[in-house]
């Protein structure tokens, strides 16, 4: 589904970037140019990027969901 419509972003867009290595936000816009227009999308793309690398750094008992958080902010 499409997270970001100004620069056509979707979800897997998201997830994807994060597999490849992105884990800051502005990472993510440096990548994708997603919520660099409008801004209406910051949030949902802030909720994925934490959710995926909740899914992703989750077997790693030692990274926690606060750091994961900061990572994301
Ligand atoms: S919807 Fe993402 S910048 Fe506008």
């Amino acid at each position: 589904m499409f997270v970001c419509l100004c620069k056509s972003v979707t979800d897997h867009d998201i997830r994807d970037a994060v597999d490849e290595g992105v884990t800051s936000f502005e990472a993510m816009q440096s990548r994708l140019s997603v919520s660099t227009q409008c801004g209406s999308c910051t949030c949902e793309v802030k909720a994925i990027m934490e959710d995926k690398l909740n899914q992703t750094l989750n077997v790693r008992a030692s990274v926690s969901p606060s750091h994961i958080r900061e990572l994301v902010l």
